[in-house]
């Protein structure tokens, strides 16, 4: 059992523009985990891409970067709200809570089973969540200065 994960969650623009961001909150609320940080975000491209090095060569990336400034939705300022939240398990409870990233694959009560479309190519899956806690700690140093999230 992993003990005192941090994980990086972001409500994507097409969640922001349904107006599903206190639901997804809700949602996580109920894993019991803390929330030790939480910002609007306007999102650069430079932010957009060091998040999703690890999609570097993939033949989806442009679209995702243009998913993520907002450009295929009604969301003004490049918007995303981003949170880290803390507690025993913490990545594979959101993770788990999300749903897989095919919104169509997703299980049906998930956040992206419920919610995400494929847009085009695009999968508009609603909401991001750390995949592990090497990547849930170079996520947070993206989003966060260390002085915006709670101490552990
Ligand atoms: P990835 O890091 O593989 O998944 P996850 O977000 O579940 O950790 O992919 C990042 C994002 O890229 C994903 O949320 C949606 C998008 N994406 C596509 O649009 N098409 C694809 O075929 C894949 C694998 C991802």
């Amino acid at each position: 059992m992993r003990y005192m994960e941090r994980t990086l969650v972001l409500i994507k623009p097409d969640a922001i523009e349904k107006r599903i961001s206190g639901l997804i909150l809700d949602r996580l609320d109920h894993l019991g985990l803390q929330m030790t940080g939480a910002k609007v975000v306007s999102l650069t491209e430079e932010l957009a891409r060091a998040h999703y090095k690890n999609l570097e060569g993939k033949p989806f990336l442009e679209e995702v970067i243009q998913y993520m400034m907002g450009e295929f939705n009604n969301v003004p300022n490049h918007k995303i709200y981003a949170f880290v939240f803390q507690g025993e398990n913490a990545i594979a409870k959101v993770r788990q809570e999300i749903g897989s990233t095919n919104p169509e694959k997703a299980a049906p009560w998930t956040i992206r089973g419920s919610f995400g479309r494929f847009i085009g190519d695009v999968m508009q899956n609603c909401v991001h969540a750390s995949g592990s806690p090497e990547d849930a700690e170079k996520e947070i140093a993206l989003w966060f200065k260390p002085e915006e999230v709670l101490d552990r």
